[in-house]
């Protein structure tokens, strides 16, 4: 989830620094290779999937949790604000699917079912797959991987490995079709080069294998050709990831919808298995039709055009933050996209907590401080956790703390009921903002990229639609 980018390895450099099994790997898909035709038009109206909570470790101390969240979040957030864009990044820490979503998808003929992260903020679909899988340092709470379903080309009749012309192997490579071909004659119309393995990085681990063209079976419909990603090596990965970004091989792009939207049951810090439904739009649907109730805002291009992962980010306008009533002043820059593509606020599923930048961080957590004299700072919390302000409210038999609201182009605003920005441990009795910000390196603008991360522990219990075809973004809050 935490990806961010696509590295353009060449077919001959993978091969000549991993392991034999890839090898093999290859050669078995070749026996089955075949081009890819183009994807037909998606006609149905909606799709209704599962949306559960990733199933997690019910830690027995909700303060280990809660810093796991915590570092979890930060990892992703440097993730996004720097995505490399040729080499990997070092920053994986720690398992990031505390405090992510999964839905089901099937693929293949007859269908596998395999579970997959919903992220808004990448675009590959991808998941384990062949007998031949491995993943390293992938051993997380109430998983065993051995159970966990991996996906089987060999026993799908529908699976083709993606050729290197296809104009869809362009997607993560050169889309220049003859630079990602160097063993075909150019003049031949005969060529049965693969496309070249693609490699993410992602900010807590990473994914590697090939491009399969492979039938997306959902109870409704079957979409043939969906462009997937058959891993064969990852690190850190507690399962596949179905990409919702704005790029080319994310599912919303693949199927051409118009609209997708969620409501995201609460994060609580336990192990049930309540899920609510991802809804996708496609077919006839068109024109400006509002949802009813719901506020919109407009989803904003990044002007940097260079910058590969910031097209993948659903930017929208934050214009002011208000704490208590009271606005934030925050400087212009940070809310709005420079030339240099940095700056500006995004909505990403796959984040746990909103991430600001520190400069901004400080200002709406120092208003907090300014506006909450009536309860004690826990300070040993705050320095165990990583978050603040932090209060001790022990004592009290009701909490008041002053309302947040983000205020976004076009008027919609959003105020957050105190559970998606206040934690609440009654073990202790300790109350928490949970945003987090990048403190190591104190008032420096370091690393660029989006000041702001709307996460998803931030959009509980609200109805969220990414309506595509009008290129906003719609939320109410709702009970899931
Ligand atoms: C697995 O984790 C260990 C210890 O955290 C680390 O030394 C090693 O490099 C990791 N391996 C991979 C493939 O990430
Ligand atoms: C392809 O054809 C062009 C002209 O027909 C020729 O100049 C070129 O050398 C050919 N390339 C190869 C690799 O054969
Ligand atoms: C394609 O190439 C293969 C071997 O490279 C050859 O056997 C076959 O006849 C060629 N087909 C066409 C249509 O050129
Ligand atoms: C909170 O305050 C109570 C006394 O009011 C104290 O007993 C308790 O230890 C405090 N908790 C923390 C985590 O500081």
């Amino acid at each position: 989830m935490l990806l961010r980018s696509l590295l353009r390895m060449s077919y001959r450099k993978i091969m000549a620094s991993s392991s034999s099994s890839f090898f093999f790997f290859l050669l078995s898909l070749l026996s089955f290779f075949s081009f890819i035709c183009s994807l037909p038009d998606v006609k149905t109206t909606t799709i209704t999937i599962p949306l559960s909570r990733f199933k997690n470790n019910p830690s027995p101390d909700p303060l280990h949790k809660l810093t796991h969240l915590v570092s979890a979040s930060l990892t992703r957030a440097k993730h996004i604000k720097n995505p490399p864009e040729s080499h990997p990044t070092k920053t994986p820490l720690f398992p990031r699917s505390y405090g992510g979503y999964s839905i089901p998808l099937s693929f293949g003929t007859p269908p596998q079912t395999i579970p997959f992260i919903m992220d808004t903020g990448s675009d590959l679909v991808w998941f384990p797959c062949t007998h031949r899988y491995i993943c390293k340092n992938c051993t997380f709470p109430n998983q065993n991987l051995t159970t966990d379903p991996i996906f089987i080309p060999k026993a799908s009749s529908t699976a083709k490995i993606v050729g290197c012309r296809n104009p869809k192997c362009g997607w993560i490579h050169d889309p220049d079709a003859q630079s990602r071909c160097m063993d075909c004659d150019p003049n031949s119309s005969n060529c049965t080069q693969i496309c070249p393995p693609y490699a993410i990085v992602y900010g807590s681990g990473s994914t590697a294998g090939l491009l399969l063209s492979e039938t997306l079976d959902f109870p409704e419909i079957k979409i043939p050709n969906f462009v997937v990603g058959c891993s064969l090596f990852s690190s850190r990965q507690p399962s596949g990831i179905a990409g919702f970004g704005r790029g080319s091989p994310s599912l919303p792009s693949q199927l051409g919808l118009k609209r997708f939207s969620y409501c995201l049951v609460s994060h609580r810090f336990d192990d049930t298995t309540e899920s609510t439904s991802l809804n996708l739009y496609g077919g006839s649907y068109s024109g400006d039709h509002k949802t009813k109730g719901l506020s919109y805002t407009p989803f904003l291009k990044n002007p940097a055009t260079g910058r590969h992962a910031f097209s993948v980010y659903y930017y929208i306008g934050l214009r002011k933050i208000t704490v208590g009533g009271k606005r934030v002043k925050i400087p212009y820059h940070y809310l709005a996209m420079g030339s240099d593509g940095n700056g500006g606020a995004i909505i990403d599923s796959g984040s746990t907590f909103t991430f600001m930048e520190k400069r901004v961080f400080d200002l709406v957590a120092r208003e907090f401080e300014n506006q909450v004299s009536h309860y004690s700072r826990a300070s040993d919390v705050e320095t165990i956790t990583g978050l603040r302000p932090c209060f001790n409210v022990s004592d009290e038999k009701t909490l008041s703390l002053p309302e947040l609201v983000f205020h976004f182009k076009g008027g919609a605003k959003m105020a957050l009921p105190l559970p998606n920005y206040y934690s609440i441990f009654s073990a202790d009795g300790v109350v928490c903002l949970t945003i987090v910000t990048d403190g190591v390196i104190p008032d420096t603008d370091v690393s660029g990229g989006p000041s702001i991360i709307l996460g998803n522990y931030q959009q509980q219990n609200f109805y969220v639609e990414y309506d595509l075809e009008n290129d906003r973004l719609g939320f109410r809050e709702q009970i899931c």
